[in-house]
C-alpha cells in the first residue's frame, strides 16, 4: 500500500512538471519587468536609434531563449545582466518575464512608435530578403516559430545592423549554428538594402 501511495505521488509529479501545467504569472513578471524598463523603456519600446532595441511584445521562444544566452555570456552585456538582476532570477521566473514581456501588445501601448525608414535599395533588398532570409523569418519578417527566428519587421534597423555586424564577426551565432555563413556574401551595401525592405514592414 505505502509503495502504491509513494509511486502515484511521483507519477503525479511527473505530470505535473513535465506537462507545463502551470501557467506563467503574468503579474510577477510586470514586476521583475521594472528592472528592464530603465534600458528597453516603459512598455519595452526601446530607444529610436537602436542602442537599446525594441523587445515588448516579441515571442515568448525568442525572449526566454536570449535571457539565456546573455546570462550564459554567449552574448555579452554584463550591465544587462547585472542591472536587469537576469543572474539571480530563478527559472520560474524568467519565463514570468518572458511571458510577461511577449503579452505586451507594442502597437497599443506605443501607437506613435514606428521604425523610421532605412536608406537603401527597398526594391534590390527585398529581392534579396525572399532569396535568403524568408524561409526562416517569414514573408512579412514576422518570424517562425518552427526555425527558432524572431520576428524583425518592427525592430529598430540600426540594432539589426549591429547584430549582422555581430555575426559576421561571430560574437554572436545565428540560427544556433557556428558554422553559419549566411552573411558572409553580402556587401555592406546590401544588407543596408535588406534592412531598409525589411524597414518598410512594420506596419
Ligand atoms: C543596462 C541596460 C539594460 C538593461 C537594464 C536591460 N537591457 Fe536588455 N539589452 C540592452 C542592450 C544594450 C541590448 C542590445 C545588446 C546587443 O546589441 O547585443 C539588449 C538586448 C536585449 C534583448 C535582445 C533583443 C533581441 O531582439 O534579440 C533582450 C531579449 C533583452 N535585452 C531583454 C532584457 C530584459 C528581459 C531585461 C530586464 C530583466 C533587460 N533586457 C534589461 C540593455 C539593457
Ligand atoms: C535557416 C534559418 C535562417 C535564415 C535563412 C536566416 N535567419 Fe536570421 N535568424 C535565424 C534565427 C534562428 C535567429 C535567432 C538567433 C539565434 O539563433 O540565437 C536569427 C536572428 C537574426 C537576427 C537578429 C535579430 C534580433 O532581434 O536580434 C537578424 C538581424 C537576422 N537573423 C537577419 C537575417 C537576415 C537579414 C537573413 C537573410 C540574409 C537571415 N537572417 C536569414 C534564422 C535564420
Amino acid at each position: 500500500m505505502r509503495y502504491r501511495f509513494f509511486y502515484s505521488i511521483i507519477i503525479s509529479c511527473l505530470l505535473f512538471f513535465g506537462s507545463n501545467s502551470y501557467s506563467a504569472d503574468l503579474e510577477n513578471g510586470k514586476e521583475l519587468f521594472k528592472f528592464c524598463t530603465l534600458c528597453h523603456g516603459k512598455v519595452g519600446q526601446g530607444v529610436i536609434g537602436g542602442d537599446f532595441p525594441k523587445i515588448g511584445g516579441l515571442p515568448e521562444y525568442y525572449l526566454a531563449a536570449q535571457i539565456d544566452e546573455f546570462v550564459a555570456e554567449n552574448r555579452f552585456n554584463p550591465a544587462m545582466v547585472t542591472i536587469g538582476r537576469l543572474d539571480s532570477m530563478t527559472d520560474k521566473e524568467k519565463a514570468d518575464l518572458a511571458a510577461y514581456i511577449a503579452s505586451i501588445d507594442i502597437q497599443k501601448q506605443a501607437p506613435t512608435l514606428t521604425i523610421p525608414t532605412f536608406t537603401g535599395n527597398a526594391k534590390k533588398g527585398k529581392k534579396l530578403y525572399k532569396g535568403d532570409c524568408k524561409t526562416c523569418h517569414g514573408k512579412k519578417a514576422e518570424g517562425r516559430v518552427k526555425k527558432k527566428a524572431p520576428p524583425t519587421a518592427w525592430q529598430y534597423s540600426e540594432y539589426l545592423s549591429r547584430q549582422i555586424d555581430f555575426f559576421k564577426a561571430k560574437d554572436r551565432i545565428h540560427d544556433n549554428d557556428p558554422e553559419d555563413e549566411t552573411f558572409d556574401d553580402y556587401s555592406k551595401e546590401e544588407i543596408i538594402d535588406i534592412l531598409t525592405f525589411i524597414s518598410t514592414l512594420d506596419d
